[in-house]
């Protein structure tokens, strides 16, 4: 575990100033591209899971890549949460602050089913903006989210203030 940390670390690039000057954005596509790290990393998060899981919600577009696998070796079905006008009607919406401008995400609640059990996955916590719009979109349209997991956590932006009562679940916590 420490192994697969240091890894984590290694393979996520900082990046200045990107998109926008001030912000320092991590990209996971070396890690994604490394087999073992990322099978790791997979296994890694569906290991740490309590309980069952009957989706994994995944945040358009790097936590598709995350929720994917994830489902798969939990035995869950996927529901993509998507970005605004992807989806073709009936879609339920929820907009948010994002570390850098605003945004909405759409998903399809006929997906839902009633009380199902949803695990919100996606690559990286930092304001929480779209993670807390996640979590409000899923329990309108019905759903029980038990828990909340990242590749990487920013904790200087607090982004887990916005989601207190829920299991949150982190592989690396950077400062
Ligand atoms: C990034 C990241 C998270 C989100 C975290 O996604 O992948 O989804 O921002 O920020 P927050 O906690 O402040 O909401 P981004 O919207 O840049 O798009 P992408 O996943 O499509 O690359
Ligand atoms: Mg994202």
């Amino acid at each position: 575990r420490a192994d697969l940390l240091r890894r984590i670390d290694e393979l996520v690039r900082l990046v200045p100033d990107y998109p926008q000057p001030g912000i320092l954005f991590r990209d996971i596509m070396p890690l994604l591209a490394d087999a073992d790290a990322f099978a790791d990393v997979i296994a890694e998060i569906a290991g740490r899971v309590d309980g069952p899981v009957d989706l994994v919600a995944g945040m358009e577009a790097r936590g598709f890549l995350l929720a994917a696998p994830v489902a798969v070796t939990l035995g869950a079905g996927v529901l993509p949460v998507r970005k605004a006008g992807k989806l073709p009607g009936p879609t339920a919406a929820q907009s948010y602050e994002l570390e850098y401008g605003t945004a909405t995400i759409e998903i399809h609640p006929a997906t839902v089913p009633a009380g199902a059990r949803v695990l919100v996955i996606d690559d990286v916590l930092a304001t929480g903006g779209t993670a807390a719009a996640t979590v409000a979109l899923l329990e309108r349209c019905g759903a029980e989210v038990v828990g909340l997991s990242f590749l990487v956590e920013l904790e200087a932006l607090r982004g887990r203030d916005l989601l207190s009562g829920h299991a949150i679940d982190v592989l690396l916590a950077v400062s």
